[in-house]
């Protein structure tokens, strides 16, 4: 905690990076995969990273969450120095401040809904809020599956049920990894509608990848990673803003020597 790098805490970020860097592999075979991050992500709210595959997002949320080590630089979660913190404190971080949703459930399809909801509960010791846990799944419309086992859910359900677990122990923040991509658009709208409702209503702070602009549409704020880097920052996102941002992107790829001819967007693109 006694570290200058610390950033200026004024707006109290859920999340920050400072210069964030993470390099894969040695010799030929190094991959920067962050170069130099910086970011904050306000309490209270649901931010949209987006890119292009290999841009970093999943590393970028990896190693905010502790779930990877940094080269170089500082990541935050509240107060506390991620990229510090030996390996118990790491667990508890992970176990009791944050919730995670991935793209492909990971539930465990040998126990019931209810079983996989209350499961980091179990894992940490630590006692159930029935309200809570009525409140989390009555809202994700699963009352009545709880006693159903993952394999006998939609996937839109299954999804539901690991926002529920992720959700459970009142995480500070909530990463979640593509949660929409394997699923239809009826129960993505379900999903992400859900998301929503909890940072408005429930107070949770999301951060999300998603490929969809549809998708990220319903975040506050889309944060763009390219090569690395952040590239972008689009407030109170459409999905015809974010398909622009993502434009502006790809033509910064293609035409790396162009000048003046950028496409005008309504995001803050390529600062
Ligand atoms: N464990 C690893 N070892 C080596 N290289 C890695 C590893 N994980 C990621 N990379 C590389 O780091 C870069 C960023 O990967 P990352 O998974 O963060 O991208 P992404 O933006 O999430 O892509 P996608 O949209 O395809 O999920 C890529 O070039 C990837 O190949
Ligand atoms: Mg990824």
């Amino acid at each position: 905690m006694h570290n200058a790098n610390q950033p200026h805490l004024a707006h109290r970020p859920a999340v920050a990076a400072r210069s964030l860097s993470k390099v894969y592999g040695s010799g030929e075979g190094t991959v920067k995969a962050l170069d130099g991050v910086d970011v904050d992500f306000a309490e209270g709210q649901f931010t949209a990273i987006m890119g292009p595959s290999g841009s970093g997002k999943s590393t970028l949320m990896h190693v905010l969450a502790g779930l990877d080590n940094a080269t170089s630089g500082s990541a935050f979660i509240g107060q506390t120095e991620v990229t510090t913190l030996k390996d118990n404190a790491l667990t508890d971080l992970r176990r009791h401040r944050i919730g995670f949703v991935f793209q492909s459930f990971n539930l465990l399809p040998m126990f019931t809904a209810e079983q996989n909801i209350l499961m980091p509960l179990d894992l940490a010791g630590q006692k159930v809020d029935r309200a809570w846990f009525d409140t989390l799944t009555a809202t994700l419309g699963l009352t009545d599956r709880l006693s159903h086992l993952p394999s006998q859910l939609s996937g839109g359900q299954q999804q539901r049920v690991a926002i529920a677990r992720a959700l459970i122990s009142k995480p500070e923040v909530v990463f979640a990894d593509e949660p929409t991509g394997n699923l239809d658009t009826r129960s993505g709208v379900e999903v992400l509608s859900f998301l929503r409702r909890s940072v408005r209503e429930l107070g949770r702070t999301i951060i999300m990848v998603t490929h969809d602009p549809a998708a990220a549409s319903y975040a506050d704020r889309v944060v763009l990673l390219a090569d690395g880097k952040i590239a972008g920052n689009i407030d109170q996102p459409t999905p015809d803003a974010v398909l622009s941002g993502l434009d502006a992107l790809r033509n910064l790829d293609d035409v790396p020597t162009t000048t003046g001819s950028q496409p005008h967007v309504s995001g803050e693109v390529a600062r």
